[in-house]
């Protein structure tokens, strides 16, 4: 029976097994390929998207356990109208291969809507379970800071 999923505002019928991971609803049946499988064994964070704003990994979560609206990295934003965090990112020139870029964001983008005014403590503790092999760590760290500086202006 196909199972209902609200995907960055827009309802889908989806008719998988109820344990397909949400990773492979939102890359092979959806079409949004802009999550990341990197691991499969929620190891390293490329394939995090949202879950009613939480972060999780979308290789771990079944098809028939999303509990609420999944935001991925093309719902955050659009090419003409970005996310504060991405225009961060972009501006920090954060990325080097990107392979795991919209994972770091969508973790990021977590943490600023649950803590606001991050302190490098608390971006390593939110971040640490994303990772990525080009080390960007500090470009990251920067974009977030810099992110949560312009959200708190506004
Ligand atoms: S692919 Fe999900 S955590 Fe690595
Ligand atoms: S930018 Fe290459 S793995 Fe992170």
């Amino acid at each position: 029976m196909a199972i209902s999923v609200t995907i960055n505002g827009t309802a889908h019928s989806v008719d998988l097994p109820d344990n397909v991971p949400l990773l492979w609803v939102l890359r092979d049946a959806i079409g949004l390929t802009g999550t990341k499988f990197g691991c499969g064994i929620a190891a390293c964070g490329a394939c995090t998207v949202q879950i009613d704003g939480v972060a999780v990994r979308s290789c771990q979560v079944a098809l028939a356990d999303v509990w609420g609206e999944v935001t991925t990295i093309e719902g955050l934003g659009q090419p003409d109208n970005l996310a504060v965090i991405q225009q961060a990112w972009i501006d920090h020139q954060v990325a080097q291969c990107g392979y795991c870029q919209s994972g770091q964001i969508m973790n990021a983008a977590a943490l600023l809507a649950e803590t606001p005014t991050p302190t490098d403590d608390d971006i390593d503790a939110a971040m640490q379970g994303n990772l990525c092999r080009c080390g960007t760590y500090p470009r990251i760290r920067a974009a977030i800071k810099d992110a949560a500086q312009r959200l708190t202006e506004v």
